[in-house]
């Protein structure tokens, strides 16, 4: 446990990360399962291996987008449920280096992070619809589940797991350091001890003593595993991983203590690259979510599937942009902060780093905001975050009848004149006395 917490301390300071869902399946354009979902066969989705030539793809322009948007790390895809390798293992010939494209993108992805100051992780796919040894007929997710020609059959499962050990292996070794690996996903009876976890867990380890893992290796976006229990398992990862929703009030195991967790979250509704799919969340409510994790002990990671030609999606740059220039401003209102302690306000949220309270005011007061779960002795100073202006705070006319709750007046930095809509810029950074 207080290993855990030493590794993920930096973790659940930066907060705000970047995902990144690529492979061949950016070619059809209809999300990351569609071999699974179309039930697409292996010959029949080859031509994409034969096509992939991604001549846009510049890793330095996404670490600077990432960058902008002011995120701290980033985890690509090394292998996704189909099976293709981003990166040159010498376990399989279904890799980028042997396509037209013939770059190993995972060391590219890496390099070019690192150069921004991006720490890097990588995701692997415990599932593989390309490995022969998989298995096919009775799985619940597979392209060929259901199909008599696999009903018979015969596959040798720990061959497919002497594959995936000695890929991880090759992950842990030749790409530098890497801050975290995100392993996906386990299911049925395929989890913990079924992965060979002890072992796989004890090989990353041994080259990578200080990389976070997700808690995958027991669980899924449906469940957290072992994590939130009073005895963790050996395997039951670092970090818990809530898929597309942020937990009611965080997460904690089983004696109340505060479990690291990241929230994963698509901008539209796939994480692989859909053409169609258009249905893209608005930068500022991202820039809400992302509060909101914070405020409840959390971190997001929020995914870009790039094109075909290895860029990033117009709409996905614009919302980062859009996250980005919020950021520029407010980070210090997430990048170190966590839990504030105080009932949620009315009014929206309380992040907290020490004796530093941000007040993320998403809806315009009438009159003075009332700054609730607070004593007036304990508020010093308070100013506008985003420029640092003085915030005026004390007694008005038509306060006094509200004893102890200390108020301030955001007319003095947004004058009477604003329009009254929700806000989403406003946070307010109060020093609390006594805390500093
Ligand atoms: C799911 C999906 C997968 C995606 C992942 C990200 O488990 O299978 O496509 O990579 O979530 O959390």
């Amino acid at each position: 446990m207080e290993e855990r917490a030493k590794r993920t301390a930096w973790f659940q300071q930066a907060r705000f990360g970047l995902f990144v869902h690529w492979g061949l399946y950016a070619i059809p354009a209809r999300g990351e399962w569609v071999r699974s979902r179309e039930r697409i066969g292996v010959e029949e989705y080859e031509r994409y291996f034969r096509e992939f030539d991604p001549g846009a793809f510049d890793p330095r322009d996404w670490a600077r987008r990432a960058r902008a948007a002011g995120m701290e790390y980033a985890v690509m895809t090394a292998k996704h449920h189909d099976g293709f390798c981003l990166f040159d293992s010498k376990l399989t010939d279904y890799k980028s280096t042997n396509t037209p494209c013939g770059r190993d993108l995972v060391r590219e992805f890496a390099e070019a992070m690192r150069a921004e100051g991006i720490r890097v992780g990588l995701y692997y796919s415990l599932l593989d619809w390309h490995h022969p040894d998989y298995p096919k007929y009775a799985d619940p997710y597979h392209p060929m589940r259901g199909n008599p020609a696999f009903e018979k059959e015969k596959i040798n499962f720990d061959r497919y797991l002497a594959y995936l050990h000695g890929q991880v292996e090759e992950l842990v070794t030749g790409y530098g350091q890497l801050d975290i690996l995100w392993f996906d996903f386990s299911y049925d009876s395929l989890r913990g001890e079924a992965w060979k976890a002890t072992e796989l867990i004890d090989l990353v380890r041994r080259h990578q003593p200080d990389v976070i893992i997700d808690n995958r290796l027991e669980a899924s976006g449906e469940g957290f595993g072992s994590i939130v229990s009073e005895t963790p398992a050996y395997f039951a990862g670092d970090f818990a991983s809530p898929e597309q929703i942020i937990p009611p009030e965080g997460i904690r195991d089983a004696l109340g203590r505060p479990v690291p967790w990241e929230l994963c979250v698509t901008m539209n509704n796939n994480w692989g690259y859909c053409a169609a799919d258009r249905d893209y969340k608005p930068a500022s409510l991202l820039v809400r979510k992302l509060t909101e994790c914070v405020s409840k002990g959390g971190n997001m990671i929020l995914n870009v599937g790039p094109d075909a030609e290895g860029r990033f999606p117009e709409e996905s740059c614009r919302v980062l942009e859009g996250i980005g220039r919020w950021m520029e401003k407010n980070a210090r209102s997430i990048r170190g902060c966590g839990y504030a302690e105080l009932p949620k306000p009315e009014w929206g949220r309380y992040t907290r780093n020490g004796g530093r309270l941000y007040a993320h005011v998403l809806e315009a007061p009438i009159g003075p905001l009332a700054l609730t779960g607070l004593r007036k002795s304990q508020v010093g100073s308070v100013r506008l975050l985003s420029d640092g202006s003085e915030v005026l705070c004390g007694d008005s006319w038509n306060t006094g009848a509200y004893g102890d709750i200390p108020f301030v007046s955001l007319d003095s930095v947004r004058g009477l004149s604003r329009s009254w809509t929700d806000y989403d810029d406003i946070v307010l950074e109060i020093r609390l006395k006594g805390e500093e």
